[in-house]
């Protein structure tokens, strides 16, 4: 079956589907995105993610191309049209086309992609064994929590964890504190039922996931600390996890080479992964 994807008005066969070459996404990444988890027909925290998608746009002067409502009917065809139930789903929204300048003129008609992607189960992916991660310097922009499509330094980042044989990449400010992964909000356990990430500030994407985790540890009576951590007290803490929309709630077992806690899933992280997939299904 063809991968359908809507571009700019009509849904296309994902490998004919066109965008210009002077739209600015494509020249200056100027545009933002979302990527939403789909699981069983249901795109998880939509309501959510719009918000942060609309935060976005406003942030950077892009007007939504069409109603949210609308983005919302189309998301619903393409997940018809493509017959998918466990996946993902991508929306980009770039300022449009116009002749290469660095300085924008107003009133482009901004372009809207919406396409998804298949997954076998997404429960399968939260990983039993748990994952790698290593850590290097975040040499990001100043304005991390805008869902931007300028990812070049992450991608550089997880191509340098990938070349580790490590799944992410945690990302040092210059004092040694870890931000956040690559692609992902980044946790520690200091102690059990207690659990510590980045407070939400420019330094970081405010995940959905990161949101979503914090109510359920709250039902779970598991305490939240909303404060930066250094890759050292990484190391030493007794469970790393980290949380986004494709991998939910993943276990972390080894950062840099150093095993954490017993090398072993421990059981806040257990917790949440289990309060994280009963709340999808
Ligand atoms: N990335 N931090 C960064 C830098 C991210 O790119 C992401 C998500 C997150 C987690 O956010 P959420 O829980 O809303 O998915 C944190 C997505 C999955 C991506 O770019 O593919």
């Amino acid at each position: 079956m063809p991968k359908i994807a809507f571009v700019n008005g009509s849904y296309r066969n994902i490998h004919k589907a066109s965008i210009e070459i002077e739209d600015r996404g494509f020249q200056f990444a100027d545009g933002v995105y979302e990527v939403i988890a789909l699981t069983n027909d249901v795109l998880i925290d939509l309501d959510f993610h719009l918000d942060r998608l609309n935060r976005s746009l406003t942030e950077i002067n892009i007007k939504w191309p069409m109603s949210r409502e609308s983005v919302m009917a189309i998301c619903a065809e393409v997940i018809r049209r493509n017959r998918l139930t466990q996946g993902s789903l991508y929306i980009q929204i770039t300022r449009g086309v116009t002749a290469r300048d660095f300085s924008y003129p107003n009133g482009i008609k901004p372009s809207l992609v919406i396409y998804g992607r298949r997954s076998r189960n997404n429960q399968a992916s939260s990983k039993a064994q748990g994952i790698k991660v290593i850590s290097t310097r975040d040499i990001r922009w100043g304005r991390c929590d805008i869902k931007s499509i300028s990812l070049l330094a992450s991608v550089l980042a997880k191509t340098q964890a990938n070349h580790k044989i490590a799944q992410e990449a945690w990302l040092l400010n210059e004092d040694g504190f870890v931000t956040e992964g690559a692609s992902s909000n980044a946790w520690i356990v200091p102690r059990p039922n207690v659990i510590q990430t980045h407070p939400v500030n420019s330094s970081i994407l405010s995940g959905i996931t990161r949101l979503r985790t914090i109510k359920l540890a709250q039902e779970q009576s598991i305490k939240v600390i909303e404060r930066p951590f250094s890759i050292n007290e990484a190391k030493k803490a007794k469970e790393a996890f980290l949380t986004s929309s494709t991998l939910f709630v993943q276990p972390i077992v080894n950062i840099d080479g150093s095993q954490i806690g017993d090398g072993e899933i421990g059981s806040t992280t257990k917790t949440l992964i289990k309060s994280y997939l009963d709340f999808m299904d």
